[in-house]
């Protein structure tokens, strides 16, 4: 499940009801779709586009999208730094940024023009849409890994256009998730910077 949080509120959301409800007025999708029992985490691209084509049907007939494909990320993809440093200031697409998570966690912010900025930590079987033009930015969690689905209307489209504010600078991208942490870990430690 997703994790929520909106630090100027000092408020965390952790139940799809209330996540769905809150994130429903920004124009960002929240759901759920299952994972464990139905696809291998580590199958082919191919067979996790096929095991979820209905789902992605469904989407591309709501949301006009009309490519899919699966975005493979782990600590030892060259050029990590650089891809993440990409994503990681504050930015626009002139298209929805749709994920679906099959593996792994990442921390989108969000920052509306009449709310403050809040974050979205999707894990496995989350699926957020980050609609165009919304302000925010992405970071991945300290395990520096994810797979996920990305649907497309143009690929061009999925370009970040920088706003040049620098407030991404001024969040850390921590992740608390439900299981994330290690155990003997205090749950409040932060993890290094991946900036
Ligand atoms: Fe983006």
């Amino acid at each position: 499940m997703a994790t929520v949080r909106i630090p100027e509120q000092n408020r965390t959301l952790t139940e799809k009801a209330e996540i769905r409800a809150f994130l429903a007025p920004f124009g960002i999708e929240y759901d759920r779709w299952a994972v464990a029992g139905r696809i291998d985490r580590d199958a082919t691209s191919e067979e996790i586009l096929r095991a979820y084509d209905p789902e992605i049907q469904e989407l591309n007939r709501r949301g006009g999208y009309i490519t899919a494909d699966v975005i493979d990320v782990t600590p030892d993809v060259p050029g990590l730094q650089a891809m993440l440093d990409r994503f990681n200031k504050e930015h626009t697409h002139a298209e929805d940024e749709v994920r679906f998570i099959v593996k792994g966690r990442g921390l989108f912010f969000i920052h509306p023009d009449t709310h403050p900025v809040f974050s979205v930590e999707v894990e496995e079987g989350d699926l957020m849409n980050v609609p165009a033009g919304t302000k925010h930015w992405f970071d991945l969690c300290r395990d520096r890994t994810i797979r996920a689905i990305r649907l497309f209307r143009e690929k061009a489209g999925w370009s970040p256009v920088y706003t040049g504010d620098p407030i991404a600078a001024g969040h850390e991208p921590l992740c608390f998730g439900p299981g994330y942490f290690n155990p003997n870990q205090p749950r409040l430690a932060p993890g290094p910077a991946l900036v």
